[in-house]
């Protein structure tokens, strides 16, 4: 990860919104966005699977994988990318907290493949 985000951070909820495992969907400019907590830190990416739009946020998590609901594509939290599918790779954000407020801003070069 480079860490370079490419627009100002928004903020876009409290950590209180968490649910009990450290998981929220939000939207930026439209986009459904999945935030997860995973190992202490929050990260962000596009929620929905580039295969056939299943709904990461709700998928089961391995190390620093989460794997699709659907139909089990795995994706790098920190990366976007898809070990199994070279290529596919998710839209991330940055993520970061100011207080209790979550605040996320897109990376410039994470762009996933439709
Ligand atoms: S919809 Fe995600 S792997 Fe098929």
């Amino acid at each position: 990860m480079d860490g370079r985000a490419t627009e100002p951070f928004i903020p876009v909820a409290r950590l209180s919104d968490l649910d009990e495992r450290g998981r929220l969907v939000v939207r930026v400019e439209g986009t459904p966005v999945a935030i997860l907590r995973i190992a202490g830190q929050l990260y962000a990416m596009q929620d929905t699977c580039p295969h056939r739009g299943g709904p990461l946020s709700e998928g089961d998590v391995d190390g620093y994988l989460v794997h699709c609901p659907l139909h089990a594509w795995p994706f790098d939290v920190r990366t976007g990318a898809c070990p199994s599918n070279a290529g596919v790779r998710l839209r991330i954000y940055a993520v970061r907290v100011v207080g209790e407020e979550i605040q996320v801003a897109p990376f410039s070069d994470r762009v996933s493949a439709p």
